[in-house]
């Protein structure tokens, strides 16, 4: 049994990103530079852009962190952005979600210049992804084919079978794994809330690859698993526990402990997935800092 390791994966793309930022640096040019948006003080949401931030650090890139109350309006941070998009010296902008309900995601992501979209999220870029052109991929299935990439796994030909629906994991990742590229040529079904439960169990059982991201601890047990599945579990939930020094503990969608007595390899949650998000985040950026597919 493999451990899918995201610290082993993640390092080696960092490590990757530091030599080409040590390179730009020692030509006397600027590092890529990315300005995060965080609304409100939502725990998990401070984790994750405090971690995203660090990242930048050690790899040699520029970051901002912007903050805002929850009273934000939307017009206050569509000005944020419209400066951002503005400011030769940002290559990337994320706004991390969720937002407050009074603000409209949407307009916010749409309100990002394309080119700066290193989230991936803006409806063009993902036209162009649907359409296999060259653009910024959602930063977790991308993570994800780093990962698979890393740890070489075949996809060709397998039935990989996602679970989540979700326009920034599930859908994207469907539609990268049925795509035509080293990590891709699968073929993918795509099962969801509708999908009947008994229907899901048969067709997670039969999954080559089973990609999970539905936020639910532990929706997959072991008896869903085919023998000798790769496994890929996206979710991160923090479940309320007294014993934990924090309060509570990171849970996966998937049953750790019963999968590995199954799966030929398996994401660990916390230090699987959760890396690569930030790998895959920080490639885009890079991209963006080229400037590669737009601007030539
Ligand atoms: N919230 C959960 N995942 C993400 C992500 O990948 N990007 C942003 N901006 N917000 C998120």
């Amino acid at each position: 049994m493999l451990v899918l390791d995201g610290k082993i994966a993640s390092a080696a793309v960092k490590a990757s990103l530091l030599q080409q930022t040590q390179a730009l640096k020692a030509a006397g040019k600027r590092t890529p530079h990315l300005a995060a948006i965080l609304v409100g003080n939502n725990g998990a949401s401070e984790t994750y852009v405090a971690s995203k931030v660090k990242n930048c650090e050690e790899t040699g890139f520029g970051s901002s962190l912007i903050r805002f109350g929850d009273d934000v309006t939307e017009s206050e941070l569509l000005a944020k952005i419209g400066e951002l998009n503005a400011d030769s010296n940002v290559d990337g902008i994320l706004v991390q979600l969720p937002l407050p309900k009074h603000i409209d995601d949407e307009k916010i992501i749409e309100a990002i210049h394309p080119d700066k979209d290193v989230d991936g999220f803006h409806p063009m870029n993902i036209g162009r992804m649907v359409q296999g052109f060259d653009t910024f991929i959602p930063a977790t299935p991308y993570g994800v084919l780093l990962m698979l990439e890393h740890f070489k796994i075949e996809t060709k030909g397998k039935h990989a079978v996602v679970v989540g629906r979700s326009k920034i994991v599930g859908r994207p990742m469907s539609i990268l794994l049925s795509s035509g590229h080293p990590q891709g040529d699968a073929h993918v079904t795509l099962c969801h809330r509708f999908t009947p439960k008994e229907e899901l169990i048969k067709l997670t059982q039969q999954a080559d690859i089973l990609v999970v991201a539905v936020g639910i601890p532990e929706f997959i047990t072991g008896d869903m698993i085919k023998p000798g599945a790769v496994i890929i579990d996206v979710g991160i939930t923090r479940v309320e526990d007294a014993t934990a020094k924090k309060g509570f503990r990171i849970k996966g969608d998937v049953n750790y402990e019963q999968a590995i007595t199954k799966a030929s390899a398996v994401t660990p949650v916390p230090g699987g997935v959760g890396l690569m998000t930030i790998a895959g985040l920080l490639m885009n950026t890079m991209k963006a800092y080229e400037g590669k597919f737009y601007h030539n």
